[in-house]
């Protein structure tokens, strides 16, 4: 890298020198690119160029940046003085360089503050010094966090947690593209907990499970409540992304006693399955006869009436 950097380093001086008689460099990529375009190319170590081909490279467009609107007017770095070594541009995004995250992102919102990032200055990532460019990458035609193959694998890269998760039997089919982070989360910034699209947990699972927000005639308190009391959304090893299964799930909240008797298979206190028919560990335990524990909408039929079955 070291060797690298000083031949360039020594290729661009020559070119500067060069430049010093006038022989007006042309805009490249963005309008008004020239001044920075003369020395940094496609043959740079780091090819600058492909942002042409971004939306940011629409120069029909006025709101589109000129290299300085990121890296700063860096009129230092571009008059590098005879002696010495060249100044820094004013703001550089890569992961060592000294600019602060606050002046990395500064640069992004002046044109992106609002919309989506109504909520950046108070989001986690934010608060934990997470760059716009830790995400993007502007000097690509394409941008991994925009495209839905590639997402998870920029957000893997700080959240080994849902990484593992993430490839559980059961999960979301997120490596698949079709169910992915974003979907869920806005990575900017939200105005309710965990960055979440939607104010709640479950306004978010209701924009593609909507039969689960009912009305049902009789509701289970904890479905009303945060579906992700029962669902990991990441991933489980369990069935239906469970984080424990049934009984046990069930009775994180009732006691194993709570049953009065006198149904089929089920022996009073007793966590084990019975030979009077079904048994709650057995099969689907609790779900073979509660079986739809998400609320039920059958009033009428009186045993039925407070049992979530169907
Ligand atoms: C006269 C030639 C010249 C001009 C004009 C120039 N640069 Fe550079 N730039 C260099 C050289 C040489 C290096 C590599 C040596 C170094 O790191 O100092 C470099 C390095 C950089 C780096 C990487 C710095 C780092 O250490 O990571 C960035 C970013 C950069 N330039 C941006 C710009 C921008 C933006 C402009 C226009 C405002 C610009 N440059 C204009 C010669 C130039
Ligand atoms: C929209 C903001 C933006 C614009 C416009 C922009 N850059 Fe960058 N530049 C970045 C970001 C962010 C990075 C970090 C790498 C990446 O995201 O691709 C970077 C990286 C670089 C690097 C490598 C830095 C290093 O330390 O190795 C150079 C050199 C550079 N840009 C020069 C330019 C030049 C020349 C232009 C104009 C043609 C330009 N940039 C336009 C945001 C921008
Ligand atoms: C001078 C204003 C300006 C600056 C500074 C700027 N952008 Fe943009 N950006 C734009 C415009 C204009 C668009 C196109 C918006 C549109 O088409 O709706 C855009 C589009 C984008 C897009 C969407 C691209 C697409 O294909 O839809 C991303 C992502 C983005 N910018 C990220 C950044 C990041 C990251 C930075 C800082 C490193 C940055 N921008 C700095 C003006 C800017
Ligand atoms: C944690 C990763 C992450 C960070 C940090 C991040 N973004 Fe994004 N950004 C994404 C993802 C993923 C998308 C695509 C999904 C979406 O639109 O929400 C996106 C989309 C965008 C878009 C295009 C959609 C739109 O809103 O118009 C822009 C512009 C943008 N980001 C700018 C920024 C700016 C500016 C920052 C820094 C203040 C930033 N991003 C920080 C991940 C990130
Ligand atoms: C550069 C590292 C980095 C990247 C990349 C990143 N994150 Fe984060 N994220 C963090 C940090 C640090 C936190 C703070 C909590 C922690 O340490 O887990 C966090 C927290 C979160 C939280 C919890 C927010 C809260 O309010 O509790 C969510 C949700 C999240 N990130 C989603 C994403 C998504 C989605 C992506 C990809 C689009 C992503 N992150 C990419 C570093 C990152
Ligand atoms: C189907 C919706 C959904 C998808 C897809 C999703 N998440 Fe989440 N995520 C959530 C919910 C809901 C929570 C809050 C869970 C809770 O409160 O127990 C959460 C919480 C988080 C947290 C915070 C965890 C903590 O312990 O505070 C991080 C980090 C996170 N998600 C990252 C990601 C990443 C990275 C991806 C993509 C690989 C992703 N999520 C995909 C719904 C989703
Ligand atoms: C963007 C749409 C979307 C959102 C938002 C969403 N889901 Fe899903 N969900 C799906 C899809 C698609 C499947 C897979 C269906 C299939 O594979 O047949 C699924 C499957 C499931 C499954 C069954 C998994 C299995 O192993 O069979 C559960 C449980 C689930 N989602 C819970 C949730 C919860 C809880 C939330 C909110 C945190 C949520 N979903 C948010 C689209 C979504
Ligand atoms: C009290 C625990 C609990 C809560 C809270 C809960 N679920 Fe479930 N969920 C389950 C169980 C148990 C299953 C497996 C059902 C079965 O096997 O019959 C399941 C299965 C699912 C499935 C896949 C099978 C199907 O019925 O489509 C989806 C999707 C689902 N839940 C979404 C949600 C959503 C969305 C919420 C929040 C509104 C939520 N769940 C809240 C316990 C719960
Ligand atoms: C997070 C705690 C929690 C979990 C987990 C949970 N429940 Fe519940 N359940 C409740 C609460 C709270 C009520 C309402 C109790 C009341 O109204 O007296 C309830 C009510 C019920 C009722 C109706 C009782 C009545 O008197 O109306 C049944 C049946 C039931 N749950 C079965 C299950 C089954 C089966 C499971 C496992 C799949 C389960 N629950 C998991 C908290 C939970
Ligand atoms: C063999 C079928 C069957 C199985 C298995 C079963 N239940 Fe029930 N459950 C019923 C019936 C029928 C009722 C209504 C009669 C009653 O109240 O005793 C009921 C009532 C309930 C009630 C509300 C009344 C009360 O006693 O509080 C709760 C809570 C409940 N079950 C939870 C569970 C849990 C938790 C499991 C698994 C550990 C489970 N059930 C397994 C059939 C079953």
């Amino acid at each position: 890298m070291r060797i690298a950097a000083a031949f360039l380093a020594a290729t661009f001086s020559v070119i500067a020198v060069a430049q010093d008689k006038p022989a007006p460099a042309k805009d490249l990529v963005l309008n008004g690119d020239a001044k920075c375009t003369r020395c940094h190319d496609e043959n740079d170590s780091f090819p600058v160029l492909a942002i042409g081909k971004t939306k940011h490279g629409t120069r029909a467009d006025p709101r589109t940046p000129t290299c300085t609107s990121c890296h700063g007017a860096s009129e230092a770095h571009m008059n590098k003085p005879a002696s010495g070594a060249r100044p820094k541009p004013d703001v550089m995004f890569t992961k060592t360089s000294p600019t602060s995250p606050e002046a990395k992102n500064q640069a992004c919102l002046t044109c992106h503050q609002g919309g989506k990032r109504t909520h950046w200055q108070m989001s986690m990532h934010a608060s934990r010094d997470v760059a716009c460019s830790s995400c993007h990458v502007v000097h690509a035609q394409r941008d991994p966090a925009r495209d839905k193959l590639e997402q998870a694998n920029v957000c893997f890269a700080c959240h080994k947690q849902q990484r593992a998760e993430i490839r559980r039997q059961s999960r979301h089919p997120t490596l698949e593209g079709k169910v992915i982070c974003s979907d869920c989360h806005n990575p900017h910034g939200a105005a309710g907990e965990k960055m979440l699209v939607r104010d709640s947990v479950n306004d978010t699972c209701y924009t593609c499970h909507m039969e689960k927000r009912g009305p049902f005639v009789r509701t289970h308190q904890p479905v009303q409540e945060n579906c992700a009391l029962c669902h990991n959304p990441h991933g489980s090893v369990n069935d239906n992304l469970l984080k424990v299964r049934a009984p046990f799930l069930c009775q994180t909240c009732h006691e194993p006693t709570s049953h009065r008797g006198g149904v089929a298979g089920i022996t009073g206190g007793s966590n084990s399955s019975t030979s009077s028919g079904i048994g709650i560990t057995l099969a689907r335990a609790c779900l073979n006869c509660h079986t739809n524990i998400h609320g039920t909408n059958n009033p009428k039929d009186a045993t039925n009436e407070r049992t979530f079955r169907r």
